[in-house]
C-alpha cells in the first residue's frame, strides 16, 4: 500500500522532534491519556510509532501500531528492531482493520483530519469503534477546526503553517508546510468541521464526546520561554477530543 506519507516518512520522523511536539502535543496528549499501565492500546494511524513506542513504555501491556503507509510502517518496524519494545505493527487503513480482540484504549493521533467528506470521517470513526472493547476510550489530537484562516501563519516560528485556497468548508484542503532545520516538506490534511465530528462520532457508537484545548508543559510554563508560546495558544492549529464508547 503506498500513500502520500511513503515519500515523507523519514521528514516526518525529524518533525517530531520540534519543540512544540514535546512541550505542546505531547504533553497534552499523554496528559489526557492518562495511565495506560497493563491496558491494550491501539495506535490508529501510528506513522513511525512515536506514540505506540511511548504507550508500550508507559506500560501498557498491549501496543499494536496501523499506519496506511508502507514506508512509516518500515521505520517503526526498524525501531522496533533496534529496541524491542513488544509492539505490534501492521500496515492497514483504519478505516478497514478489525483486530480479533477489541482494545481498552484506542489512539489516533492526526488520523480524522485526513477524511475528505463526512462519510470518509464515519469509516474512520467506525473502524476506531469497532476496536473498542465496551466501555473503552478514544483520545486523539487532531487538526482544530475553529481555528481562524487569518492566525495559519502565526505558527511560522513553531516550524509549520498552513494554508487553505478558498473560504473554509467541508472538504477544503488544508494545505501544512513543515520548516525544518534545513528542509521543508508538505502534505494535506481536510476542514470538516465541529459538528460534522461530533455526527461521525455518535452514528459510529461512541458517546461521551469532549473537545479539549492543548497546554503547556510546566516546564516551559513556569520557565524563561513562556512568553514565546502565547502566539499557539492565542488560537491554536490543533484540538483534543476524547470520547467512550458505551459500556455493554
Ligand atoms: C501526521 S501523520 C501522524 C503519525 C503519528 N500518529 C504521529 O503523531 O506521529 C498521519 C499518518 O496518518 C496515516 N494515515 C492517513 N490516512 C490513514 C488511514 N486511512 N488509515 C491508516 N493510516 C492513515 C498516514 O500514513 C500518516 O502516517
Amino acid at each position: 500500500m503506498s500513500t502520500h506519507y511513503d515519500h515523507i516518512a523519514e521528514q516526518y520522523k525529524r518533525a517530531k522532534l520540534i519543540p512544540w511536539r514535546h512541550h505542546v502535543e505531547q504533553y497534552s496528549l499523554l496528559k489526557l491519556l492518562g495511565g495506560v499501565e497493563g491496558k491494550s492500546v491501539l495506535d490508529l494511524a501510528c506513522g513511525e510509532g512515536h506514540y505506540t513506542r511511548m504507550v508500550k513504555a508507559l506500560g501498557a501491556a498491549r501496543a499494536a501500531g496501523v499506519d496506511i503507509s508502507t514506508k512509516m510502517i518500515e521505520l517503526a518496524q526498524n525501531s522496533e528492531r533496534g529496541n524491542r519494545l513488544g509492539v505490534e505493527y501492521t500496515v492497514a487503513d483504519a478505516r478497514s482493520i478489525q483486530f480479533p480482540d477489541a482494545f481498552d484504549v484506542v489512539l489516533a493521533a492526526y488520523l480524522l483530519n485526513y477524511a475528505r467528506t463526512p462519510d470518509e470521517l464515519l469509516a474512520m470513526c467506525q473502524g476506531i469503534a469497532r476496536n473498542l472493547k465496551p466501555g473503552g476510550r478514544f483520545v486523539t489530537v487532531n487538526n482544530n477546526p475553529l481555528q481562524r484562516p487569518e492566525n495559519f501563519l502565526t505558527t511560522r516560528k513553531y516550524g509549520f503553517v498552513k494554508s487553505a485556497d478558498e473560504e473554509l468548508r467541508n472538504g477544503t484542503a488544508l494545505h501544512y508546510t513543515i520548516f525544518l532545520e534545513n528542509e521543508t516538506f508538505q502534505f494535506d490534511n481536510y476542514h470538516l468541521d465541529i459538528a460534522t465530528h461530533e455526527w461521525a462520532l455518535r452514528e459510529a457508537g461512541l458517546d461521551g464526546i469532549q473537545w479539549h484545548s492543548l497546554e503547556l508543559s510546566p516546564a516551559e510554563a513556569s520557565g524563561p520561554n513562556r512568553e514565546y508560546w502565547d502566539d499557539f495558544f492565542a488560537d491554536p492549529s490543533v484540538i483534543l477530543v476524547e470520547c467512550r464508547k458505551p459500556p455493554a
